[in-house]
């Protein structure tokens, strides 16, 4: 089966910063998900500013590290694509942020 690689892009001025990981680390400015449909590019730090609490998005605060340790590994953790889409899409739909496949996914 086809497996997919999430492209972490750390911005040029982030770099520095990002060689050492603190409690304060607020993570890549930006990531990004190249899928079949296309490249998912999630401005992670701008989320930051719009969702109050980091454990809206990460189980028990930032120490769960990457997701795909646990979704598409773990069987009691359903697939990334899954557990992203709910978890993207739900608050989109509430919030007003994109719901539309290509609005997301990009050639
Ligand atoms: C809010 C953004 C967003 C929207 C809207 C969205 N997706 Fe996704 N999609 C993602 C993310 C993030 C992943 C996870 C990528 C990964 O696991 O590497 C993903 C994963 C996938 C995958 C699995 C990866 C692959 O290459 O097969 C498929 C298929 C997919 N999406 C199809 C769709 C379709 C069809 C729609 C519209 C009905 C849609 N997506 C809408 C963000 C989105
Ligand atoms: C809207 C959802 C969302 C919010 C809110 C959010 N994050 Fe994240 N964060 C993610 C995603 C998605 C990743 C990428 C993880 C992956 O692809 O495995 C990530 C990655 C990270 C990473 C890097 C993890 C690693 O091991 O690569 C850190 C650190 C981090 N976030 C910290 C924070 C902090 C601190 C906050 C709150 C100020 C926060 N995040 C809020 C979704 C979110
Ligand atoms: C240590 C393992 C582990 C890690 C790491 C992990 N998860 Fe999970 N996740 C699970 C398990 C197990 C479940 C299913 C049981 C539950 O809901 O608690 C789950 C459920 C979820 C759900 C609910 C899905 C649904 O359909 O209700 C979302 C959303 C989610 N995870 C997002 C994330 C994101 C985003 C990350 C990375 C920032 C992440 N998880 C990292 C284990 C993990
Ligand atoms: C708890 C709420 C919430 C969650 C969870 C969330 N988003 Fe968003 N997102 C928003 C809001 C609100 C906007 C619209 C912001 C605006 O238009 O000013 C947005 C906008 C976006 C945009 C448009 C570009 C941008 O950043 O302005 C993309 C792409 C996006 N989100 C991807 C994602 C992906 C991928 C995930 C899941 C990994 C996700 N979002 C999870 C609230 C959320």
């Amino acid at each position: 089966m086809k497996r997919f690689i999430a492209v972490l892009l750390v911005a040029g001025f982030m770099a520095a910063g990002a060689l050492v990981a603190t409690a304060a680390d607020k993570g890549q400015e930006t990531v990004q998900y190249e899928t079949k449909m296309g490249t998912v590019t999630f401005q992670h730090q701008a989320h930051q500013g719009r969702v109050a609490d980091c454990t809206t998005c990460h189980h028990k605060g930032v120490e769960t590290g990457k997701c795909n340790t646990c979704h598409g590994v773990d069987a009691a953790a359903p697939t990334q694509k899954d557990a992203f889409h709910k978890l993207c899409k739900d608050c989109h739909k509430d919030k007003g942020g994109p719901t539309g496949c290509k609005d997301c996914h990009k050639k």
